[in-house]
């Protein structure tokens, strides 16, 4: 069997084929270079170009090495024909990326539950113009922190659940009807609004597709409880960024967690660098974890070879 690898940060390619040829021992694992047109029975990579579907008859599946395949099917809209037709796509799911997400998640909700930003603020005001401020901020009763989940897959469910573990009142939003234990779950863009009425802090854990991108804008912003907080995790396409200034500048959100951006890395010029109210973290909600993702490979890889059925095939018409 002879799997082709890409990724563009070669320097970690060795270690990825040494993963997947310690989990595939009998496989010939190789990086792919410009010009490799010779047969492969399946892809593994992250964010390829498309001369490497060139000439390439003969997949029999391509795994992508992260949860969103937005990269991989925005150049299948750029020039149609790009990816090879009829070949299953498949994504990560989970691999250790939903503990890292809820992690980023809880560190939030608590942040800004204990007003943790606000302090951060005072200290940097003292540090800047000499205010030496000392003074202890209420809470937020955390029975009214209303915390919403955009997405209710393998990272929003566990993010969820974790979330509600931890006293928080927690919502979820997805797109068919879901049910999980100790969260109020709503699907369908009908059951929008009522997802989003007055919540307190809103987590977005969405695929970005034609349907989702842009959905943290002015209108979502306007259902929320002023002054709430916006952490969004999945993809930059998401936001839309004048919104969120003009809703920062009114005090109706009142701080935001960014990990993606529309441009990575955010350019130094980006207003979010200088937004005291706004953090940003450069796209490490969630890393690729090696040795599981080789491993949930694998195992795929050896299950489609029994004529067995896998998860994880991105349903490409949907997006995600
Ligand atoms: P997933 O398992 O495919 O889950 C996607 C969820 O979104 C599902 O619950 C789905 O609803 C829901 N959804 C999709 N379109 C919708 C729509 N139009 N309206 C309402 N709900 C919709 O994906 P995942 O593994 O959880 O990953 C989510 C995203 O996180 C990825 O696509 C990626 O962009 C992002 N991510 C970011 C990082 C990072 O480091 N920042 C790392 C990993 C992933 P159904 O359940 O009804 O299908
Ligand atoms: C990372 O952003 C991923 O989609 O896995």
């Amino acid at each position: 069997m002879k799997i082709l690898f890409y990724t563009p940060q070669a320097d970690d390619a060795p270690a990825w084929t040494a993963s997947l040829a310690r989990e595939l021992p009998a496989a010939d694992v190789r990086v792919w270079s410009p010009a490799d047109t010779a047969a492969a029975d399946y892809a593994v990579l992250w964010r390829p170009p498309p001369e490497l579907f060139a000439h390439r008859d003969g997949l029999r599946a391509i795994f992508v090495l992260g949860a969103g395949v937005d990269a991989l099917l925005a150049l299948e809209r750029r020039g149609p024909g790009t990816l090879p037709a009829g070949v299953p796509l498949i994504r990560l799911e989970d691999t250790g990326m939903a503990e890292q997400m809820a992690e980023y998640a809880i560190h939030a909700a608590l942040r800004y539950l204990r007003r943790f930003d606000e302090y951060e603020l005072a200290q940097r005001a003292h540090a800047e113009v000499g205010t030496a401020s000392w003074q202890a901020l209420t809470p937020h009763p955390r029975e009214s922190f209303h915390i919403g989940v955009l997405g209710l897959g393998a990272l929003g469910a566990h993010v969820a659940k974790a979330l509600a573990s931890l006293g928080f009142p927690v919502r979820g939003y997805s797109r068919s009807a879901k049910t999980i234990d100790g969260v109020a779950t709503f699907a369908g863009r009908n059951e929008r609004p009522i997802f989003l009425n007055g919540l307190k802090m809103l987590v977005n854990l969405l695929p970005s597709t034609p349907e989702t991108d842009g959905i943290l804008n002015r209108d979502t912003f306007a259902h929320l409880a002023r002054g709430a907080y916006l952490v969004n995790l999945a993809r930059g396409a998401h936001l839309v960024e004048r919104d969120l200034i003009d809703a920062l500048d009114q005090g109706q959100i009142a701080a935001a967690m960014l990990d993606v951006f529309v441009q990575e890395p955010l350019p130094a010029e980006h207003p979010f660098r200088r937004m005291p109210r706004v953090t940003i973290t450069p796209h490490i909600s969630a890393l690729t974890l090696r040795e599981p993702a080789a491993a949930q490979i694998a195992r795929k890889i050896e299950a489609l070879a029994r004529g067995e059925n896998i998860g994880g095939i991105v349903d490409i018409r949907r997006g995600y």
